[in-house]
């Protein structure tokens, strides 16, 4: 049965049951309907102002929100540190201050302090969804992930899933771990092990320090882009040490079923976690999760936009 949407917000993948998950991926197949169709555009946020507040770089997450508020007829305005007052030193809270005041409706959000959108959704009557949040979650991101591995292998339950990489500083990683899980996904993660919590098998996950034992048998392989700053801390030897004990190329490849999905959120250090032949071979879904993530981020801004009360 079909539950029913009550929050104004989406902070994490954490906070949602199962059926709420599979209540904004049913959705979502909704709008890639409408986003295959000649005329694209349904008003279902006509006369809705969204804020897309950006204070770190990003380019998919950003250009897909934007483009599924046009989508949706929304009134839009785009805020970013370089172009707004965060760069001369204005603190959140009185940026906050500021939007409120002019009656905004949903404020999408990315920021590199983890917990940044819980302020804002504690202080405003709009909601608050949470377009990447420091090392905390990435939830649209999540479930364009997810979205796309129900397309492509049927369901989630029972599903092989393999995230590898740096699952301690990922919220990408983060946020797939709790819909998949709550979803009844079997999630390995692989890296080096200074980037693999050993933690995370008291949650129910599998931690491999061999590449091999992850891509054995996966439905589903999701790579993580390795962030050249952990490397000048240490966390790994090299760029290239890395790729070679933990890239997916040619040679890797051999362990890899012939029906696993290779994923990868973006943007992709090629020959690092990712071989080229690969990210743009047979197997990889890499630009599906894009086209996907419109039709998830429709869905979500669709559903807030069913919850939220003005200031
Ligand atoms: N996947 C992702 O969040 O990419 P961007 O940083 O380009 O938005």
């Amino acid at each position: 049965m079909e539950c029913t949407w009550t929050r104004k917000d989406l902070l994490s993948i954490y906070d949602l049951s199962a059926d709420e998950i599979r209540m904004i991926l049913n959705t979502a197949a909704e709008f890639k309907k409408v986003s295959e169709r000649k005329v694209k555009k349904v008003p279902a946020l006509r006369g809705k102002t969204v804020v897309n507040l950006f204070v770190e770089p990003s380019t998919r997450t950003r250009i897909s929100f934007e483009l599924a508020e046009q989508r949706l007829s929304a009134d839009i305005i785009n805020m970013s540190t370089d172009a707004s007052s965060l760069k001369k030193g204005e603190t959140l809270l009185d940026t906050v201050k500021n939007i409120k005041s002019l009656q905004v409706d949903i404020v999408v959000m990315r920021h590199s302090a983890s917990g940044s959108p819980n302020f804002l959704a504690r202080h405003l009557k709009a909601g608050i969804v949470n377009a990447g949040d420091g090392a905390h979650e990435h939830p649209t991101q999540a479930l364009l992930d997810i979205f796309t591995m129900r397309e492509k292998k049927g369901s989630i339950e029972g599903l092989n899933v393999s995230i590898v990489g740096d699952i301690l500083h990922s919220r990408v990683a983060r946020s797939n771990i709790w819909g998949l899980l709550k979803l009844g996904a079997k999630v390995t993660i692989a890296g080096p092990s200074t980037l693999v919590p050993k933690e995370f098998e008291r949650i129910g996950v599998r931690v491999c320090d061999r590449l091999k034992d992850a891509l054995e048998g996966a439905d589903v392989i999701n790579l993580l882009r390795i962030q050249h700053e952990r490397q000048r801390a240490g966390f790994f030897p090299s760029t290239n040490e890395y790729a070679r004990v933990f890239g997916l190329n040619r040679e890797t490849m051999k362990y890899v079923k012939p029906d696993a999905l290779i994923m990868h959120p973006g943007p992709i250090n090629r020959g690092v976690e990712l071989d080229s032949a690969i990210a743009d071979g047979p197997q990889s879904v890499i630009l599906e999760q894009v086209t996907n993530g419109l039709a998830v981020r429709m869905a979500v801004l669709f559903l807030i936009g069913g919850c939220i009360k003005n200031d």
